[in-house]
């Protein structure tokens, strides 16, 4: 990790352990440009890839083509309505209600360490494992400046992006859009890799051509969605799983978002990612400033998993801050498709009994324990306990269960309000609601205005109360419907525009304030399945619920989706009861407990209600969970043959950085005929070293494993599963 300035060539090089990025800054002007982003480089002097040489239009020397130059110069922060017509990074209104803006460098920092933006999620960095260059930029007209934060870290080959302007005029100025990543690159012929979805079928991988114009992702649903997610990449036609180039870009934000390549007239890209600019606007009163979201950019030259390994050493390493982030999870159960609403103290007690004595260590009590909760008609917001469901109180139910030798977690949706609840009667207007409309309800509810303060307060302490009168040591925090009807009876006209930032910045001082008063507390995130399942919520939960789908062969792809970007410990995964609920499929009780351990692992089922034989099973799953979680947490992950592409089978690894072990999970979805057995090559462990897998004889060398394979069997039936443990050898 290193970054310089060549004073010279006007050039800045930040260097990853092996990718490397260049800004230069052309012209008279101090236009800032983008120079170079690719695998490492020992030149600086490549400023003629701004092409400003070449160029007959620099300003300087002939302004009279001067928009020639500005609608083509790669620019790192392009600004809006003075030249450049491409997707600005930029776009404000200033008092006269003009839109124009243009930055050019005024001066620069490179420190070590890492600065956070205040009240938002971000990676972190201390003075020995990061770097950060701060470009200060300048629109004299306007009088804004705009300070462009890059930092590197020792151990991945990641860069962090956020911009923060501030307003040092006179006048107040509306900032309209904010892009935190703009990067100017030639086309080599690149696709975009994104992740879209839907309720129960999240993340689904899918490659887009790019052609000219514009192709982006976005959410403009106040989270960060299960239609779309704040992440693309650009993969070199042909890269694969382990070879060619490929870039992706991810925000650390959970609200709104657009992520956008254009291909422009001259075949280059603009990519740009930042808060979705629909329905956004700030006001920077003069002194005042706004720190746009960190984005993070990866560039890999070993293919996709280069990517994934990446990102899963970042957020393991940089961004989950909790206690728990390399600790053992407790294999929980929560009793959500169980029981649903229906069920009562004796209920939840004949569960977690059963669970106890099967080794299951957590007891989630879901949605339905609070006000006249028995269905979803009512109640979100009174956060009081049912005592005639829950009798005797949630201290003598908790104290039940801590008995029982488990710990106890407790369900809660605090960002919610029911039509039909004793809060909504009395502050109809901290619903989210337009004036003179009826607000839109989904899922029968509405959303809390959290911009008004003493609503998130109240949030809170409903939250606090709750925790604080029992011994419960782990909370869901779920969000079951989408912002839309945007208007808070709090924020005055001129403000409206920054409701959705600004509840996402409530969320995240909620959230700030509950892991910093419960330390110990481990906090899930969730929203309505895996609907805000992104990095800025990783930064205050070190695990997410992954998806209500719970079926196994659909989890194969909507774990490798959340995989690819997501270390396996923030997954959240049970094994549900067949037939599934979502899709009715009947898979092996052995294969969903297989498929889940690729997660936090845990039971979402009545165990009371399981067959003899599926029960015995339990306990040797939390066998393997105990025996593998810390492979699976710490270690690198390979994915090896995709179900979603072959329609046949899955095959993932996990192998650990040392090379002294590797898991590897082999899933036939489907049963083939008249098929040999399959070669399964097994990379990420030590070429040198020599392996035995666990239950055989015989030992391999790392080099044979990885390239000439093992062999599976073919067996007969769907949805057979295997966990294939290799061991380092003694000889
Ligand atoms: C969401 C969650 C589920 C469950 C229900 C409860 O759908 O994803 O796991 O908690 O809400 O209403």
């Amino acid at each position: 990790m290193n970054i310089q300035y060549d004073k010279e060539h006007r050039i800045f090089q930040l260097d990853t352990g092996n990718s490397c990025y260049l800004i230069g800054i052309a012209d008279e002007e101090g236009f800032l440009g983008h120079v170079y982003y690719g695998p490492k480089i020992a030149d600086t002097d490549l400023a003629y890839l701004m092409r400003t040489e070449e160029h007959p239009f620099l300003p300087s020397g002939n302004d009279r083509e001067r928009g020639s130059f500005l609608d083509s110069f790669p620019f790192e922060f392009p600004g809006n309505n003075v030249g450049d017509y491409r997707e600005s990074a930029v776009e404000v209104k200033d008092c006269r209600g003009n839109s124009a803006v243009l930055f050019t460098y005024r001066s620069h920092k490179i420190f070590r360490g890492k600065p956070m933006p205040e009240g938002l999620p971000a990676t972190f960095g201390d003075e020995e494992n990061s770097m950060t260059l701060l470009i200060e930029l300048a629109d004299e007209v306007l009088g804004l400046k705009a300070e462009l934060y890059y930092s590197v870290f020792a151990d991945c080959d990641a860069i962090a992006r956020s911009v923060r302007i501030c307003n040092c005029s006179q006048e107040e100025i509306a900032l309209e859009k904010i892009m935190s990543v703009s990067l100017d690159m030639d086309d080599d012929d690149y696709r975009m890799l994104v992740l879209h979805g839907s309720w129960a079928r999240e993340r689904q991988m899918e490659y887009r051509g790019i052609g000219h114009g514009k192709q982006s992702v976005g959410s403009v649903r106040g989270e960060s969605s299960h239609q779309e997610h704040p992440f693309f990449a650009l993969a070199a036609n042909g890269a694969t799983q382990e070879q060619g180039e490929v870039y992706g870009f991810h925000f650390i934000y959970s609200g709104n978002f657009l992520g956008q390549v254009e291909k422009s007239q001259y075949d280059s890209l603009r990519v740009s990612l930042g808060i979705h600019p629909a329905n956004f606007s700030w006001i920077l009163a003069p002194g005042g400033s706004f720190h746009a979201p960190e984005a993070v950019m990866v560039y890999s030259d070993r293919g996709l998993g280069g990517m994934t390994r990446t990102f899963h050493d970042l957020y393991r390493n940089h961004l989950i801050r909790s206690s728990y982030r390399m600790k053992k999870r407790p294999v929980l159960i929560n009793n959500w498709e169980a029981t649903y609403f229906d069920f009562d103290d004796e209920k939840l007690l004949s569960i977690a009994k059963e669970a106890a004595a099967l080794g299951i260590e957590l007891f989630v009590m879901d949605d339905g324990w609070f006000g006249r909760r028995n269905d979803d008609s009512s109640s979100l917001g009174d956060w009081t306990v049912n005592e005639e469901k829950i009798r005797g109180g949630l201290p003598h139910l908790v104290e039940e269960v801590n008995r029982l030798g488990m710990e106890f977690g407790i369900w809660f949706e605090p960002e919610m309000v029911s039509p039909d609840s004793d809060l909504y009667r009395q502050h109809p207007d901290w619903a989210i609601a337009l004036p003179g409309r009826r607000p839109c309800r989904s899922r029968n509810q509405y959303v809390l205005d959290l911009s008004r303060p003493e609503a998130a307060d109240h949030v809170y302490e409903s939250v606090a109360r709750i925790l604080k009168s029992a011994n419960i040591t782990y909370l869901k925090w779920d969000m079951n419907r989408q912002l839309t009807d945007l208007g808070s009876a709090f924020l005055d006209g001129k403000h409206q525009g920054e409701l959705m930032h600004r509840y996402v910045l409530a969320l995240y001082r909620l959230q700030e304030r509950l892991v910093r008063e419960f330390p110990d507390l481990l906090l899930e995130n969730c929203s309505g399945g895996g609907a805000r399942f992104d990095p800025g919520m990783l930064y205050y939960s070190p695990q997410i619920w992954c998806s209500d789908d719970t079926d196994a062969v659909e989890r194969l792809t909507i774990q490798e989706g959340t995989a690819l970007l997501y270390p396996l410990s923030s997954i959240g995964a049970h094994v549900s009861a067949c037939p599934n609920h979502t899709v009715g499929r009947v898979t092996p009780f052995a294969s969903r407990g297989h498929v889940a351990l690729a997660g936090t692992f845990g039971y979402e089922l009545d165990v009371t209600a399981l067959s003899g034989e599926e029960k015995a099973q339990i306990p040797e799953q939390i066998a393997l969970y105990h025996q593998y979680q810390g492979l699976i947490q710490s270690g690198d992950y390979y994915r090896i043959a995709s179900y979603r592409e072959n329609h046949s089978f899955d095959c993932y690894e996990v192998a650990a950085k040392d090379g002294s072990e590797a898991l590897v999970t082999y899933v036939q979805v489907l049963a083939e005929p008249n098929r040999r057995s399959r070669r399964i090559k097994i990379p990420g462990l030590d070429p040198k070293k020599r392996y035995r897998i666990e239950g055989q004889e015989r030992s391999y060398s790392g080099s044979a494993l990885a390239h000439a394979g093992i062999l599976i069997a073919n067996r007969p039936g769907d949805f057979r599963s295997e966990l294939i443990h290799i061991i380092e050898a003694d000889d």
